[in-house]
């Protein structure tokens, strides 16, 4: 993975003068004295781990593709998005054929009845697995999915269902725990040192994924290159701090809004992981950068016009890769009547990559600074070192600002709001204030 940051419009002597605080904050992570680092367990949880852990999984995987035709995920936020983006980065959305796994159906991420009951009729019809992932267990949204989902289990298959069913929790609270034991469901651990957002190489992410067939043994080789890339001192060669320390430096320029840009579709699903890790952690004490993605040359024809004119506040982190799985070369035409006969010669990705340089030119020639990272090829491998790469810069990057990277105390407004207006037990004060303001 490579740096191009002439783009950025930051000297590298910048970079280079934050050396002494990117020590000091990272000697602080490794001696857990840094703030919340009773959740730095992610950084060196393969080392720690028992082997036999990542062994089952990939038994279980294999048990999943064999018995089944669909896994369903039910888990919201860092319970769902990692697995999510590593499947539909890995994966072919048009022909399950073509895949080595089965395909993952996620619920428990929203709230819209269509959505889970379009998602039940499937689950009703196919022969599944689930997958029910909560770190605390009670949250809300997942637990009435699996509500939902459960029944269905017990009636399609009866007291098999259990074998069915793998819950991925915490191991020793929570009512996913509970339930799991009660109905004698197989079950994960979820590290207590770990959270939601740096949870995707833990069973977390990896069941999905060894269901959907992706190579867990690629993965984990990732996380270990990216170890041996990112966990480390030295601001001169860690790629993951000095990203951290570029975008300190833009934020303190007023660009306080990041686009991560990708060219590729299959990697939409990256850019919803790297916003909740990068909004999670970052964005509290009015204090972060706000993370937001965009699809080029997609969202060109949407976005493209703010980015080039509209308010200078914006910085671009776009990823591109140095080899593609898949190509498509454009034919020439007798005759020329849609006029692209001057392309003959180019392949798709080929206009795609001119597509990117003519875009760079352009945004830096707009003042929107662009920070670009190369990655060889987009495999399991690549990607797996990818998102640990991201983890490493959150953490370095929160502390640099000056905020907790682990905690995320804004989410319970939304969720004690919620309760009130339901109805829960205990929060009737409440109901009676939200609804003396809904009717104001
Ligand atoms: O990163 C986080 O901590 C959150 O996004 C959680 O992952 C999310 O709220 C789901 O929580 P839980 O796994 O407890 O159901």
């Amino acid at each position: 993975m490579k740096l191009i940051d002439r783009h950025a419009g930051v000297a590298e002597e910048e970079i280079m003068a934050y050396r002494e605080e990117v020590a000091g904050l990272y000697a602080a992570m490794v001696d857990k004295t840094a703030k919340g680092s009773e959740f730095l367990g992610w950084m060196d949880y393969h080392d720690r781990e028992d082997p036999g852990v990542f062994q089952s999984i990939m038994a279980l995987g294999e048990e999943i593709r064999q018995r089944a035709e669909a896994l369903v995920v039910i888990g919201i936020g860092g319970s769902y998005l990692g697995a999510r983006a590593m499947i539909e980065a890995l994966t072919n959305p048009f022909d399950p054929e073509d895949n080595p796994g089965v395909p993952v159906y996620f619920a428990g991420n929203t709230l819209s009845g269509v959505y889970l009951e379009e998602l039940l009729r499937v689950v009703k019809e196919k022969d599944i697995y689930v997958n029910v992932i909560s770190k605390s267990g009670t949250t809300t949204e997942p637990a009435i999915a699996f509500r939902l989902i459960r029944r269905i289990m017990a009636d399609k298959y009866g007291d098999q269902a259990r074998d069915r069913i793998i819950a991925t929790t915490d191991a020793s609270r929570g009512a996913l725990l509970t339930l799991a034991r009660n109905e004698g469901y197989r079950t994960y651990v979820i590290p207590e040192d770990i959270g939601g957002r740096y949870s995707v190489f833990t069973p977390v992410g990896l069941v999905p994924m060894a269901a959907a067939g992706i190579d867990i043994g690629e993965i984990l080789r990732g996380i270990e290159a990216g170890n041996r890339a990112y966990r480390h001192q030295g601001l001169e060669d860690n790629l993951a701090h000095q990203y951290a320390v570029l975008r300190k430096i833009l934020l303190s320029r007023g660009k306080n809004i990041e686009i991560l840009v990708n060219y590729e579709p299959k990697m939409n699903y990256i850019a919803e992981w790297f916003k909740q890790l990068f909004g999670e952690s970052e964005g509290k004490e009015l204090k972060g950068i706000y993370p937001s993605s965009a699809l080029f040359s997609t969202d060109l024809h949407s976005l493209g016009q703010y980015i080039q004119e509209g308010q200078r506040n914006l910085f671009e982190t776009v990823i591109t890769f140095d080899r593609l799985p898949l190509d498509v070369a454009i034919p020439l035409e007798e005759e020329d009547l849609d006029g692209l006969n001057y392309l003959t010669g180019y392949s798709l990705n080929e206009v795609n990559h001119k597509a990117f340089q003519g875009t760079l030119l352009a945004h830096v020639a707009g003042e929107v600074p662009n920070i670009i990272f190369t990655i060889e090829s987009m495999d399991a491998f690549h990607l797996a070192r990818l998102l640990t790469f991201f983890m490493f810069s959150c953490a370095m990057s929160g502390y640099l600002i000056g905020v907790n990277p682990f905690n995320q105390p804004g989410v319970e407004s939304y969720k004690n709001n919620m309760f009130a207006l339901l109805g829960k037990p205990g929060h009737e004060a409440l109901k009676k204030t939200l609804e003396e303001k809904i009717h104001e």
